[in-house]
């Protein structure tokens, strides 16, 4: 053995660690989440617990903007819109009733890669036909995107409610007039008013910030 073999091995070890996540990353490493387009239009067939209901959901992510409309099954006062705002405050109404709620929820919508972080790769499963990669966020949700389009296919949250994605149309965006929230959330001061009846349905708020 020359003298310089054992501080040629002692480089290698230390050249090994680096070596291994970069070759790792380049290979077949652990699939991560598609982030959301910036803009999108998405039809859901939601089921909470057997209460059944149609949406359609616009998430506007440069309007800081977020719309539900959802249709509960065979309801007469339907729909019922879930609209929340990057700068917290959503609102809840129902134009049927004219009843509004509104609620300080203290965050912003979802970021387009709120999935990326904290969440867990669960592996690939069978979500009704389409092979899906599926990722687990503990207190929130469980996602399957469609390993072939990266499109989501199935949401199921930490409430029991699970949404089924029947369309999503990238780019999509919804008239600045439809997000006006009606003049009966406002007082005559233009102050947000409460009324009776509104309800709180908010389930894409993750349970850790509420
Ligand atoms: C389903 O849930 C919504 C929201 O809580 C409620 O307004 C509606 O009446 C429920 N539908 C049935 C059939 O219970
Ligand atoms: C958030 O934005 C909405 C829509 O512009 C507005 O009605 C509401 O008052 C704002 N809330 C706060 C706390 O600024």
């Amino acid at each position: 053995m020359t003298p310089l073999a054992p501080v040629a091995f002692l480089l290698l070890l230390l050249c090994l660690p680096e070596a291994a996540p970069a070759a790792a990353a380049s290979g077949d490493s652990t699939p991560t989440p598609t982030p959301w387009p910036p803009q999108f239009h998405a039809t859901l067939v939601m089921d909470y617990h057997g209460n059944m209901s149609l949406a359609d959901l616009w998430y506007d992510w440069p309007g800081g903007r977020n719309l539900h409309v959802i249709r509960y099954q065979i309801a007469d006062d339907a729909p019922y819109y879930d609209n929340e705002w990057n700068n917290g405050t959503s609102f809840f109404y129902t134009p049927a009733r004219r009843a509004c709620r509104s609620a300080a929820v203290g965050v912003g919508i979802l970021r387009p890669d709120w999935l990326l972080e904290g969440s867990e790769y669960l592996g690939r499963r069978d979500a009704g036909g389409f092979d899906c990669h599926v990722w687990a966020k503990a207190d929130f949700i469980t996602y399957y995107e469609d390993v072939k389009t990266k499109r989501p296919v199935k949401w199921v949250f930490y409430t029991g409610r699970i949404a089924y994605v029947m369309s999503f149309e990238v780019g999509a965006v919804l008239e600045d007039a439809a997000w006006q929230a009606p003049e009966y959330c406002f007082n005559k001061d233009g102050e947000i008013a409460e009324t009776a009846n509104g309800h709180d349905d908010s389930f894409l708020t993750p349970r850790s910030v509420l």
